[in-house]
């Protein structure tokens, strides 16, 4: 692994890993970038910036459905993942960490809106990402997962979830923007835990550092009596209070 990699988080280092499989198992985060989308004003005199980008759902949302030809910045950490995020002369992309304060300098865009898919629940620090995202653009539009995605899955582990609760998320938002927000829930069935397990652990929603291990996870599986997998993700519209 380049040093460089090496010294990313966890989470980029996973999702890196399987980025070649992503598309697969990224059922949920699909519906969600559609739905963040279709909220979206399609003005091709803005520049969309795409926090935590990755295969590039957002982006092939606005071209099929929302006829987008304006400028966009497709920003990422995780080079694999920007690897293979589309290509054309009107994107541009980043390779960068949402949780730095430098990297967002270059991030200056006039009429710029910010749009973030399933990503800033694995952000390290909220108040610092958030603060410097309402600093960039006054148009904002973000889905982040919260803590009750795998909700029963937590509860019979006996284990409190990686990413953040609901309230702490409006909280910390509320600080920066003046904000709608709206909570969608999915379920996603499971013929067998293998492909259950499979998910989890490709899928990128449960990353990171404290997550369960493949083998305590398996263990959990056998006492889990639910043949689905719980997500809840807030949406969020806003406008910076800061720019
Ligand atoms: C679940 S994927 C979502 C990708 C895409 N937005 C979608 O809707 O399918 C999360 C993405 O966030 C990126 N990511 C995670 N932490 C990041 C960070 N600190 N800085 C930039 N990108 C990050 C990952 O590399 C990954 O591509």
């Amino acid at each position: 692994m380049p040093i460089e990699e090496n010294k990313k988080s966890k989470v980029i280092r996973e999702f890196s890993r399987f980025a070649k499989e992503y598309d697969n198992y990224n059922i949920i985060q699909s519906k969600v970038a559609k739905s963040l989308v279709d909220m979206l004003p399609i003005d091709n005199d803005s520049c969309i910036i795409d926090i935590g980008c990755g295969s590039g759902e957002v982006y092939k949302n606005l071209t099929k459905n929302r006829l987008f030809r304006g400028e966009f910045i497709a920003f990422d950490y995780s080079s694999e993942m920007l690897s293979i995020h589309p290509s054309s002369d009107n994107i541009t992309k980043v390779c960068g960490d949402f949780n730095s304060v430098d990297i967002f300098d270059t991030l200056s865009y006039d009429n710029a809106i910010i749009v973030s898919s399933s990503a800033l629940q694995w952000s390290e620090d909220l108040d610092l990402t958030l603060s410097l995202i309402s600093q960039k653009a006054s148009r904002v539009y973000l889905a982040i997962f919260t803590a009750n995605t795998f909700k029963t899955l937590h509860q019979t582990a006996q284990i409190s979830s990686p990413i953040y609760d609901i309230d702490i998320l409006k909280k910390s938002i509320s600080r920066y923007f003046d904000a709608r927000f709206e909570t969608k829930e999915y379920r996603l069935s499971f013929d067998n835990t293998r492909d259950m397990l499979r998910y989890i652990k490709r899928s990128g929603v449960s990353g990171g550092d404290k997550t369960l291990d493949y083998k305590q996870t398996k263990k959990l599986l056998e006492d889990y009596l639910l043949d689905y997998l719980e997500f809840e993700v807030l949406f969020i519209e806003a406008i910076s209070l800061e720019k």
